[in-house]
């Protein structure tokens, strides 16, 4: 016998148990996301290599760290760990800044990041996220904040908390990095290796750090009060109060964050997480944000755009109600040839049916039955003699006689 060949690290099957609470993911995402008007997009799971380098960054763990690249006929190919990239890579090559704004646009599907597995983090995992183009004003931020929240709840997730930060705009930033250099400067010899690395590179991402010797030394006065400072000039301010005046409107509850930088490079003014208390440390279950510069960096005509992603293991793992699939009716019948017939019907008919392959005695079947479906639906020798069938609600052990038209009545 061969050796056993198991599931790579990091991934996982997604069994027929699992399915209803993934089909209701997928269900309410395209009710939600097309009643606000977005399309749905599918781009491939592979993209060439420097569109995540050019897009997502070069700073970044993810591009970093944690791709899945690889070669085919000299070209670098690399297997998508997000899809905002992707998305805007087919914005501009389908010329989608020529339809009118706003551009509307969601998506689902697995994407892949090389990193350490943990609960909440796998190297393939599924993400359904939207993308809007082409709107500056705070009403579009205010929109798909929205609608992460009401997605959220049409799968009964209201206890989240969503915390929302600006960080403004390049100019202001680079206000801002100057400043929590010059803040951290006695400090660098402290830093964790990864954060000497940030101070030079991206000193913005040091906010993100969860050492905790890098934690303590943002908690320092003169640290925190460049940290928790107003840094953003007062246009990106404007564009930050109306965002939070507009979820007032909407009754969303929100904290600013001003630690929350996100781990991707393109985001300007406003970035958003909804986060759960229930996950432990990979707590994240909706992360977000504008890119007004992203569309422009990569090619296309400049569009501002903002939008979302969820990880869908991690709503999976929060939607607590029962993973029911029942069968609508399970046939009990001795006679494996009418078993074959009225299942046939009844399928045809769309009443979701199975039945006993082996002609096993009557009672295991009834068995079996109240295991798997709803009704059972009995068709015994005097059922076929007055051509009726007996239904019997295994819920409440209700059972009636009924000609074929009945049933399906009964059954829908
Ligand atoms: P992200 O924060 O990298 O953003 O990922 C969004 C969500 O995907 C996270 O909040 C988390 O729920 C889930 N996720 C990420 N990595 C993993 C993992 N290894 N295992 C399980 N779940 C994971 C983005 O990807 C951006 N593209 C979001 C965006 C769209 N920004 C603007 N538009």
């Amino acid at each position: 016998m061969g050796n056993m060949i198991k599931v790579q690290k990091g991934t996982k099957d997604i069994l027929p148990q699992e399915m209803a609470l993934w089909h209701k993911m997928e269900e309410n995402a395209l009710r939600v996301f097309s009643n606000a008007g977005y399309g749905e997009i599918r781009t491939p799971i592979f993209e060439a290599t420097e569109l995540f380098a050019r897009g997502v960054g070069d700073t970044t763990d993810i591009v970093n760290k944690e791709m899945y690249t690889f070669e085919k006929s000299e070209r670098s190919l690399t297997l998508r760990p997000e899809n905002t990239a992707g998305v805007v890579r087919s914005f501009i090559e389908n010329g989608m800044h020529r339809l009118s704004a706003p551009v509307k646009l969601w998506y689902k599907g697995p994407m892949f990041r090389y990193e350490r597995p943990q609960a909440g983090r796998q190297r393939q995992f599924h993400q359904v996220g939207v993308e809007m183009f082409g709107i500056k004003d705070a009403t579009a931020d205010a929109e798909v904040i929205e609608l992460a929240v009401s997605y959220l709840k049409s799968l009964g997730l209201d206890d989240l908390e969503v915390e929302i930060n600006s960080l403004g705009c390049p100019e202001c930033r680079e206000n801002f990095k100057t400043k929590l250099k010059e803040v951290l400067k006695p400090y660098y010899n402290e830093l964790c290796e990864d954060c000497q690395t940030r101070y030079e590179k991206n000193p913005l991402r040091l906010l993100d750090c969860k050492v905790p010797s890098c934690k303590e030394i943002f908690e320092r006065p003169e640290v925190k009060a460049v940290i928790q400072g107003d840094f953003i000039c007062e246009e990106c301010a404007k564009h930050f109060n109306e965002l939070k005046s507009y979820l007032d409107i909407l009754g969303i509850k929100y904290s600013v964050n001003k630690l929350l930088v996100r781990g991707l490079d393109y985001y300007n003014r406003t970035v958003f997480e909804i986060k759960s208390n229930n996950l432990g440390s990979q707590n994240a279950v909706c992360g977000g944000g504008r890119y007004d510069t992203l569309v422009g960096n990569l090619g296309g005509q400049p569009t501002c755009a903002i939008g979302f992603a969820m990880g869908m293991e991690r709503l999976y793992s929060l939607m607590n109600e029962v993973n029911e699939d029942k069968l609508d009716a399970f046939v009990v019948c001795t006679d494996k040839k009418e078993s074959l017939k009225l299942v046939k019907y009844l399928r045809d008919n769309d009443i979701k049916t199975d039945f006993d392959f082996t002609g096993k005695k009557f009672t295991k079947q009834m068995e079996k039955a109240a295991k798997v479906a709803k009704f059972a639906v009995i068709l015994g020798e005097d059922e076929v003699a007055n051509n009726t069938v007996s239904v019997k609600n295994l819920e409440t052990s209700e059972q009636v006689a009924v000609s074929r038209n009945e049933l399906l009545n009964i059954l829908r």
